[in-house]
């Protein structure tokens, strides 16, 4: 007989069951990479699998509230290397809902044309999501989307140089008050030669320099190679 789990609210629409982590689904009946479908008190919500969101191990592994690295729903948010849309669709869940009903922005950014078709289709399905072809590094030539600073700025892009993309588009875009989450990938790092060991270590130099560390969360056995920073401006 199955277990009765433990189910903890994350947010409105994030929940915690045991271990693992569902999102009500902002377009019901649909899956967007074959994940499950399953209804908690008759909303149906989808389960957000760590392995193959960075966002999603970092809500299972934070030692500090998972909550707060989520961002307020409805609010503008900024996402660098939005890949095909995978972490992106669960957190549209959280910050707009079916027909945006929380009136959120969710800003994705991908280098990818490939990318970019996949996040055009979901964002037809998904209104609030606003798919760019853009370069994180060149923000004058899709900054202007972003008029104002946002409360909540996460970067995926898996290229050599990530911390310094971060550090860029945090000082342009990230409010005093919010704040930004780096997924960083080692073997990305051009120094192959260096340990994960120190290509983390050399983040954190760095970070600390001009942001507040608030966490380094440790990716390992989600994603292999790859720590999330959590910092806030000084
Ligand atoms: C690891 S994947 C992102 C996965 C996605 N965050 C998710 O959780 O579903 C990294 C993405 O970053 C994109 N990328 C790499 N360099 C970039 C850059 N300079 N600007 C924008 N996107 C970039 C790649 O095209 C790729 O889609």
């Amino acid at each position: 007989m199955a277990k009765n789990r433990r189910i903890r609210p994350l947010s409105d629409s994030v929940l915690l069951e045991g271990r693992s982590l569902w999102s009500v689904n902002a377009n019901p009946g649909v899956a967007i990479r074959g994940e499950s479908l399953r209804k908690f008190r008759g909303v149906e919500h989808r389960r957000w699998d760590p392995n193959r969101s960075k966002l999603a191990a970092a809500l299972l592994r934070t030692r500090n509230n998972p909550s707060d690295l989520l961002p307020q729903a409805g609010s503008t948010v900024l996402y660098l290397g939005a890949g095909h849309g995978t972490t992106i669709s669960h957190l549209h869940d959280h910050l707009c809902g079916s027909g945006n009903q929380k009136s959120g922005r969710l800003i994705a950014v991908d280098l990818a044309p490939r990318c970019l078709r996949d996040l055009t289709y979901l964002a037809e399905q998904r209104p609030g999501l606003v798919p760019v072809l853009g370069d994180a590094r060149k923000f004058e030539t899709w900054g202007v989307l972003l008029p104002r600073k946002v409360n909540w700025l996460f970067q995926d892009v898996a290229q050599a140089g990530q911390v310094e993309i971060f550090t860029s588009a945090v000082r342009r875009f990230l409010s005093q008050d919010g704040i930004g989450l780096l997924s960083l990938k080692a073997a990305s790092e051009r120094h192959r030669e260096a340990s994960e060991r120190d290509v983390f270590a050399s983040a954190i130099a760095k970070l600390s320099q001009e942001l507040e560390l608030i966490e380094h969360i440790n990716l390992t056995g989600f994603e292999d190679q790859h720590a999330l920073f959590v910092v806030r401006r000084r």
